[in-house]
């Protein structure tokens, strides 16, 4: 949610962090705010409501004097208003001491109530600055140890948060802590790095540490050092950033939705890498755990946002491939009923970040309750993946824009070779030779839906840069589909957009068909089933005899479908499970066209951010 940047070492810290914040802008952009312990031992700090831009200006107005200490923050709104108030960092100990947070203090009304009668006087509406004020009390009581005084404070908060904190008095010193929020370590040369994920630091080191849950870290130039919030030191887990400072730049694209857009090919590639033994699926990352597929009779996907849709073609494709039900949960609503789940059941997660906390929860109530887990992240040594038994990385390569397009690609293309793995452990795939091929066709077929419609679908789009509302439909792993192009064009363009099962029409949103209305229909393969084609082009039918104008994805050659569209989309031949992968690039081009159309930021639309670290 909120992006946090920390640095300690020989180099003046302002520019480190400010571009630190610059790639972890995604996370939130309420507002952004830095602190740096200056050559003269006092602390500066300057914070702005706005995007990272308004805190550069200021600074580039009236300067901060730098040094080698510093702390950095992007904030997406939790407690209090985006003003500059609220903005981190808080500062305590008469401004000697500054503090950042992400997360949520749950019990921050009660710590706030208690220092107030003190007499701290508060100036923000934060749960943040109540941290900081506490941070403040208890180092003067201990008589200025900061990591004594830090691992009492971390004591004392309920909820989730990450922490960081300095203070004037301690040059060189940058503590932390993490509980449900995420915390990685980067190691340099005489320099040390925090940060809320390694791109706050991958352009001066690829060699980092993962943090745990509920431990605390200590950073000077020359040492680390983790302990857990008793103060026993613990090991941290190391590990190498697979990707370089350079993936995670604009590369020349006018966004980064766009390069993210255009990396797809290679996301699905990068995914499929390594995990196709002649013609069987095998991830090797799974050897040995074929019990989490044998011993079950139930599977459980959980995820948010746009990997729930992932989550919803993984369930056409694993139930097809291994023969065992499978649901869809929002993982959200997952852990506040009582679901029926035990040993028998292998509940997978879905997340880029790896952080989400709905998700995160959604795990562990099901590990608590004796579930196999297994998860398909993005992110190396994120949270979930460390919470879960297994884990399948999707090799999608860092993404930035808020709307989430290759990593979507890379979700499914996990399913589809996760399903496969599993029909072969499972014994219901004999033979999957044909759709082994099928997975390795997959980047060329992308990159060529890219290559043919991009043009076409920009200009229908901008065309309907005044549309007010747009509906998608599809069937079958078409559904999905429907569901994320609407999200999509939500997401990043603000314009009303629902998906609907085709077959649902009829019972309800048929209603909202006038004259003019925009609908996209995905149209699955005549090849795959005749009667399911025929179903789709009647659903066609049904909204064009009212006024629809009917945009249609259809595989090439589909001549059916010609005489009731406005306009036609073309995918290239594929797989029935394989058609999703396809399907959605036109969506994704379309909402990214629209938005630009109407002006708007498309990598970071309003209200959102990329990794809610919330619930
Ligand atoms: C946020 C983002 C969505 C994303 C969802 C799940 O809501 O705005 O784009 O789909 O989180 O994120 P995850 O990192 O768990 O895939």
């Amino acid at each position: 949610m909120c992006g946090i940047v920390g640095y300690v070492g020989p180099r003046p810290s302002q520019d480190i962090l400010l571009a630190g914040l610059a790639r972890l802008e995604y996370r939130g952009y309420d507002s952004a705010g830095v602190a740096v312990i200056d050559g003269e031992g006092s602390l500066g700090m300057r914070k702005k409501a706005g995007k990272l831009s308004a805190l550069r200006d200021s600074l580039a107005d009236a300067a901060l004097a730098d040094g080698n200490t510093g702390i950095g923050h992007t904030r997406w709104a939790t407690h209090g208003g985006p003003t500059d108030v609220n903005a981190h960092p808080h500062l305590a100990d008469d401004d000697r001491l500054a503090l950042i947070h992400n997360g949520i203090i749950e019990n921050f009304a009660s710590l706030r109530d208690e220092l107030a009668a003190s007499g701290v006087a508060f100036r923000s509406e934060t749960d943040t600055e109540v941290a900081a004020a506490l941070l403040g009390r208890e180092y003067r009581s201990n008589g200025g140890d900061l990591q004594l005084a830090f691992r009492s404070v971390v004591n004392r908060l309920e909820g989730a948060f990450t922490l960081l904190a300095m203070h004037q008095d301690h040059p060189g010193l940058v503590v932390g802590a993490r509980r449900n929020s995420p915390l990685v370590i980067g190691l340099g040369e005489g320099e040390n790095f925090l940060g809320s994920d390694v791109a706050a630091f991958v352009e001066h080191t690829r060699k980092a540490l993962a943090i745990g849950q509920d431990q605390i870290v200590s950073i000077t130039p020359d040492a680390v050092t983790v302990t857990d919030f008793a103060g026993t030191p613990v090991e941290a887990e190391p590990f190498d950033i697979s990707w370089d400072a350079a993936a995670a730049e604009k590369g020349g694209w006018p966004s980064f939705m766009a390069k993210e857009v255009a990396e797809q090919p290679e996301a699905v590639a990068n995914t499929i890498r390594g995990r196709i033994q002649g013609d069987q699926v095998i991830i090797p990352e799974l050897d040995g755990l074929d019990e989490l597929f044998t011993g079950i009779n139930r599977v459980i996907i959980t995820a948010c946002g746009t990997a729930s849709y992932a989550a919803l073609v993984g369930k056409y494709a694993i139930e097809q491939w291994a023969r065992v039900p499978v649901d869809v949960e929002l993982a959200h609503e997952f852990r506040y009923r009582d679901p029926v789940i035990g040993d028998d059941t292998l509940v997978v997660s879905i997340s880029q970040s790896g952080e989400t906390m709905d998700t995160l929860m959604a795990v562990k109530y099901a590990r608590e309750r004796g579930a196999r887990t297994l998860s398909i992240c993005n992110t190396q040594g994120a949270t979930i993946p460390r919470e879960s038994d297994a884990v399948v990385y999707t090799h999608a390569g860092p993404e930035v824009a808020v709307a989430s397009t290759k990593a979507f690609s890379a979700q499914i293309t996990a399913l589809l070779l996760l399903g496969l793995h599993m029909g072969r452990v499972r014994g219901t795939v004999q033979d999957a030779a044909t759709d082994v091929e099928e997975l390795t066709s997959l980047p060329d077929k992308v990159a060529k839906v890219l290559e043919t419609e991009q043009e076409h679908v920009s200009q229908l789009a901008s065309w309907m840069a005044d549309t007010r509302s747009v509906l998608f439909l599809g069937r079958h792993v078409g559904y999905p589909i429907a569901l994320e192009g609407a999200l999509k064009l939500k997401e990043i363009s603000y314009i009303h957009a629902e998906g609907f099962a085709a077959g649902e029409l009829k019972h309800g949103p048929i209603a909202l068909i006038e004259p003019g209305q925009p609908v996209f229909v995905l149209v699955p393969s005549p090849r795959h089933s005749a009667l399911v084609h025929s179903k789709v082009v009647s659903n066609i039918q049904e909204i064009r005899a009212r006024g629809a104008r009917v945009i249609v994805v259809a595989e090439e050659g589909d001549a059916a479908v010609l005489p009731f569209a406005d306009e036609v989309i073309r995918i290239p031949l594929a797989g029935a499970m394989f058609e999703p992968l396809l399907g959605v690039v036109p969506l994704q081009i379309f909402a990214m066209a629209l938005a630009t159309a109407k002006g708007l930021d498309v990598d970071q639309p309003r209200n959102l951010a990329k990794s809610v670290t919330v619930e």
